[in-house]
């Protein structure tokens, strides 16, 4: 299909140009188009502006997309933390917490991540591949169109490449862009026969280089918990990683503190999680570049407290928002409906949300293409039937986009 087209008119169009990567937004700073349209060229933002102005300059030739006027435009949505390679659920281990057992009695039981590399084993390339495909369709319906995908269900060698191999043929078969990152620093195995040096060691000295000849990715995770792995035991293993060039983001102060600071002194892309980040936390990530990523809908499937949002983007630090769609803490896998919740439990502003699930996560990605519907961009761009953006949040997920745009093709519908 050729792609260059001018298509309107939009009874809103939020760009999203301007506002800052950091810190605290407040609603009247969103630039809002009335009667808006956009000029696409070749699946890239050519211009934005007023409809009626850009079809009396622009030539007839060029093909004119007319919209439902009643239709809100914005940009489309980066999910910057899901682990969708998954296989079986963990349904049991919900109920478990609910009725009051402890982290060890699920484990025992036969729960945990543990239970969930069990199940993801047991899927071949070709089922995880599927997996991952049906649950990006259930994201970008959404109105989500780049999907960062992690591995860390596999933890062995072989295990892993064929997760990484699995998102890669996804990536290839999919609408949407699908980002991978290895988690094979999730867990030690259990039937890891070593210590935690030794099997990161592993990962890193066996891994790594066929990650980089395979292409399959270009960013190392790593959960830093008492759980997991410690901050002295990550480094070395990190620094590996970023000798070799490749990003690194981690799971950092989900339940103990320590995470972020690996993350501020490594310069990583992000730390996730964040909910027991406190006052000296915060101000070290508020002056770093890293970007935090909160990720209520683990608050929500854990029932345990929100990342500090508030504070950090008062501090002066960027925050991206993600749904972490894993069976274990957050099986939610609804970005707007857990970002919403988030924004009446923390106070934030509907700019703050936006930016965290476009811009601002983009960045945690290092991505500068996406997230604004500016010159230069990508014609990623969602559209909702409604008359207000205020609609999108205030629903809590119940208003769900008309259309879904992704390189300036439509790639969904309603
Ligand atoms: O991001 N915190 C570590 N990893 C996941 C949970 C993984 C699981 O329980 O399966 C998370 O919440
Ligand atoms: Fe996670």
């Amino acid at each position: 299909m050729d792609n260059t087209f001018l298509i309107g008119s939009f009874k809103q169009l939020l760009t999203l140009q301007n506002l800052p990567i950091k810190g605290a937004l407040r609603d009247d700073d969103l630039e809002i188009l009335d009667n808006g349209g956009l000029y696409i060229k070749n699946g890239l933002i050519e211009e934005v502006g007023n409809w009626g102005v850009l079809n009396q300059m622009l030539s007839p030739d060029i093909q004119r997309v007319d919209i439902d006027e009643n239709s809100i435009c914005l940009p489309s949505y980066i999910d910057c933390h899901t682990h969708i390679a998954f296989g079986g659920n963990r349904a049991n281990d919900f109920a478990m917490r609910n009725a009051g057992r402890s982290y060890l009695e699920i484990a025992e039981s036969g729960g945990g991540i543990w239970s969930t590399v069990q199940h993801t084993r047991a899927c071949s390339q070709e089922e995880q591949e599927e997996l991952i495909l049906e649950r990006a369709y259930q994201l970008l319906q959404q109105g989500i169109t780049t999907i960062e995908v992690k591995s860390g269900y596999g933890l062995s060698i072989e295990e892993e490449l064929k997760t990484l191999r699995a998102i890669q043929k996804a990536h290839q078969h999919s609408s949407v862009d699908l980002i991978a990152t290895c988690l094979s620093a999730h867990i030690k195995p259990k039937d890891f026969d070593g210590t935690s040096e030794q099997y990161l060691q592993k990962i890193a000295h066996e891994l790594f280089p066929i990650l980089q000849a395979e292409n399959l990715c270009h960013r190392i995770d790593a959960f830093v918990e008492k759980s997991a792995f410690s901050a002295q035991e990550i480094l070395p293993y990190l620094q590996k990683a970023q000798a070799l060039g490749f990003d690194i983001t981690i799971h950092a102060d989900q339940f103990t503190t320590s995470g972020s600071q690996v993350a501020i002194n490594l310069g990583a892309l992000s730390a996730d999680h964040l909910e027991a980040s406190g006052y000296i936390e915060i101000q070290n990530l508020a002056n770093s570049n890293v970007v935090a990523v909160a990720l209520p809908a683990a608050s929500l499937g854990l029932g345990c407290d929100f990342t500090p949002a508030r504070k950090l983007l008062d501090a002066g630090a960027s925050l991206a928002i993600a749904t972490d769609w894993n069976p274990g803490s957050a099986p939610m896998g609804q970005l707007i409906t857990s970002a919403s919740i988030f924004a009446t439990m923390q106070k934030l502003s509907n700019a703050e949300i936006l930016a965290g699930i476009t811009f601002r996560a983009a960045k945690a990605l290092g991505l500068a293409d996406r997230g604004r519907l500016q010159k230069g961009y990508l014609a990623d761009f969602v559209l909702y039937q409604t008359n207000h953006y205020q609609q999108i949040i205030y629903q809590q997920g119940r208003l769900q986009p008309s259309e879904v745009w992704k390189n300036g093709q439509r790639i969904f519908n309603k």
